[in-house]
């Protein structure tokens, strides 16, 4: 989908030696090697971009705004875009990440959707969530400091608008066993997609104390308590999750 400039630069980054392995940080290496890492990494993450489209079409409505929060190289910005041509609503892009945000820019260039997508450099723990149909958070709040993250899921409640949908996707920590069993398979599948043992324990390694993963009833009381009433689990493939809670 939103990829497609990027996809020969293949992710290499963690066959380094173990020693030198050093935290995990959405930098310029990093950038230049996502759209290839992520497609590797996160299982169904094809199939979530898809669905992200359809959700859009559903709810988005004319003269609001869907937000994708840490929108990285804008594959859920370019997604919902697309979707929603023929509604009259907004995109707004925003990530923390320098490098991200302007390969994201020249890939959003390309497609000549400058009309429809508002590209921001910001921190999505400090901006503003107005009138809002649609919030996305793909795999972005678990690496928001865990004390941050209900402020950020309350702003933003506070900003869409009645009947709009936060869909969030995110890592989860399963139950001990239930964990054992989707890490260990989880780790299979990426053995599968190319990646080596070394390099699957590097990564783990860099983010560790980057990537903090909610249990499911961590991140389902979390929507609840701020006042979703309808929240929703409508994907996972191994530890891997998405949710969409309904503002009544
Ligand atoms: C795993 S990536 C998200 C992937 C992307 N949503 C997608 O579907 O392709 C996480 C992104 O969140 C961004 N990020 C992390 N903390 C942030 C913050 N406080 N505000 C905005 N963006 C943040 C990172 O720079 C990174 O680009």
């Amino acid at each position: 989908m939103g990829y497609e400039d990027n996809k020969n630069s293949k992710d290499t980054l963690f066959e380094q030696p173990f020693e030198s392995v050093k935290s995990f940080a959405f930098d310029q290496q990093v950038t230049d090697v996502f759209a290839d890492m992520i497609q590797r990494s996160v299982p169904g993450y094809d199939a979530i971009l898809k669905s992200i489209a359809m959700y859009c079409m559903q709810y988005a409505k004319a003269g609001s705004n869907i937000y994708d929060l840490g929108c990285s190289l804008g594959a859920v910005a370019i997604t919902a875009a697309q979707a929603t041509k023929s509604i009259d609503c907004s995109v707004i892009a925003v990530d923390t990440s320098a490098p991200m945000v302007k390969n994201c820019q020249q890939i959003i260039n390309k497609k000549q959707l400058n009309n429809k997508i508002d590209l921001q450099l910001n921190d999505i723990t400090q901006i503003d969530i107005v009138n809002a149909s649609v919030v996305v958070s793909n795999f972005t709040l678990q690496f928001i400091p865990k004390e941050n993250r209900l402020k950020v899921v309350e702003n933003i409640y506070n900003g869409l608008n009645s009947g709009g949908v936060f869909i969030l996707s995110e890592k989860f920590k399963g139950q001990e066993q239930d964990d054992k069993f989707l890490i260990n398979h989880y780790h299979a599948y990426k053995k599968l997609n190319g990646y080596s043992n070394k390099e699957i324990q590097a990564k783990r390694q860099a983010l560790k104390d980057v990537l903090i993963p909610d249990s499911i009833q961590e991140i389902q009381n979390r929507l609840n308590s701020v006042g979703f009433t309808q929240v929703h689990k409508w994907f996972q493939c191994f530890n891997f999750a998405s949710f969409i809670a309904i503002k009544d």
